[in-house]
């Protein structure tokens, strides 16, 4: 009950105010998000970051208005600066290394955050990210599962808005990736390795 009053409150209005207040609000969700040392914090953290950046919302509320969407934008290359992972990718890329609950919670986050340009190019320029999205593997439990074909979507679907992207030959192979990735399910049809024929060296002796 509290959570469903939280993300109501966290709908656009409330995402647009918490990062609006100076110094924003949303600074200590940014900070407690990207915190390994506190669990259970981070988690929180990551959920309360997901909400803000409009995962639960739909379509053109997911952005917010300008000098909400500027601070957003400044609180998280901030926190990568004093890190020692230095960009945006290089913070979701380590919440992905770590244990389930936390990677869902970053899956959410990176449903919401891909709507923004900036993070967009954060997600696609690392193979890293994209190989953990796209690995049928990675998650093992059905809420897991889903939360990762979410995020696949959320990306394709905001890459493929753009022309100049589908359009560059440095993304084809990520793109192929995330559109097999999106085609094999959310439970991963797990594909088995093919036999692959052994081709052997003649010996000689
Ligand atoms: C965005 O919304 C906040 C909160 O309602 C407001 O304070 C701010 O002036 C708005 N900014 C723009 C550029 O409209």
């Amino acid at each position: 009950h509290l959570l469903f009053l939280i993300k109501r409150f966290l709908a656009f209005q409330g995402a647009t105010l918490v990062l609006s207040t100076s110094p924003p609000i949303a600074r200590h969700v940014v900070n407690a998000a990207f915190d390994r040392q506190q669990h259970g914090k981070q988690l929180a953290a990551l959920h309360s970051l997901g909400n803000i950046v409009g995962e639960t919302r739909t379509g053109d509320t997911m952005v917010l208005n300008s000098s909400a969407e500027e601070n957003l934008r400044s609180l998280i290359y901030d926190k990568a600066s004093k890190t020692s992972k230095l960009t945006p990718s290089g913070l979701l890329l380590s919440v992905l290394q770590q244990d389930a609950e936390i990677r869902i919670a970053g899956y959410r986050l990176i449903t919401g955050l891909v709507a923004r340009t900036w993070c967009l190019m954060e997600i696609i320029s690392r193979p890293e990210i994209i190989n953990i999205l796209t690995d049928t593997y990675t998650e093992t439990k059905k809420i897991g599962m889903e939360a990762r074909h979410r995020c696949c979507e959320a990306i394709y679907r905001v890459f493929t808005s753009s022309s100049k992207l589908i359009s560059d030959p440095a993304f084809a192979g990520m793109a192929s990736k995330l559109q097999e990735a999106i085609r094999r399910g959310p439970y991963g049809a797990r594909k088995h390795a093919e036999a692959q024929p052994v081709v052997m060296t003649a010996d000689r002796f």
